[in-house]
């Protein structure tokens, strides 16, 4: 297993499509691995493929309860909404306002090319649909309804629960 570099915004690689996984070898083995273990090493919810600059439709995702790996990955089911803060692993420091299904299944194949269905809410949902959309070249930012700065995120989060806390 490997670190692999994580591409940051303005590289042209995150606008692109990507492109189906057809082969299940042990390229696409080495692919997942090197993925989750980036993905464990930068703390984040989750990271695909073209993150790490490479345009198949490839992601992980870790939202506290281990690692998920998705091939070929395709949303089947939306139902509700949720509104909150969204990051990406490629826009260090930078968060967006994003609304989002409450609950989403997602129909996937796994590395040996096995169909699966997963279905996950709240933060689950969130980073199923984020990086879903980055297969497709779509980046959060196209949601969001305004950015924040990690400072200014937390600076509200304090007011809230100030707020929260008097009430
Ligand atoms: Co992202």
């Amino acid at each position: 297993m490997a670190i692999r570099n994580i591409v940051r915004f303005g590289d042209k690689i995150l606008e692109k499509e990507c492109r189906k996984v057809e082969v299940f070898d042990e390229r696409l083995h080495q692919l997942l691995d090197d993925m989750k273990e980036t993905l464990a090493k930068a703390e984040g919810a989750g990271l695909a493929a073209p993150q790490v600059g490479v345009l198949r439709q490839v992601c992980v995702i870790d939202v506290g309860d281990g690692p998920v790996e998705l091939v070929n990955p395709e949303i089947v089911r939306t139902s509700g909404e949720q509104t909150g803060a969204e990051g990406c692993l490629s826009y260090p420091d930078m968060w967006g306002e994003v609304t989002r299904p409450m609950k989403v299944t997602v129909k996937a194949q796994d590395r040996n090319g096995k169909s699966f269905k997963l279905t996950g809410e709240e933060l689950c949902a969130r980073a199923l649909c984020h990086e879903i959309d980055h297969l497709h070249g779509v980046l959060f930012t196209a949601h969001a309804t305004r950015m924040m700065t990690t400072e200014e995120l937390e600076a509200e989060s304090r007011a809230k629960s100030e707020g929260e806390g008097k009430a």
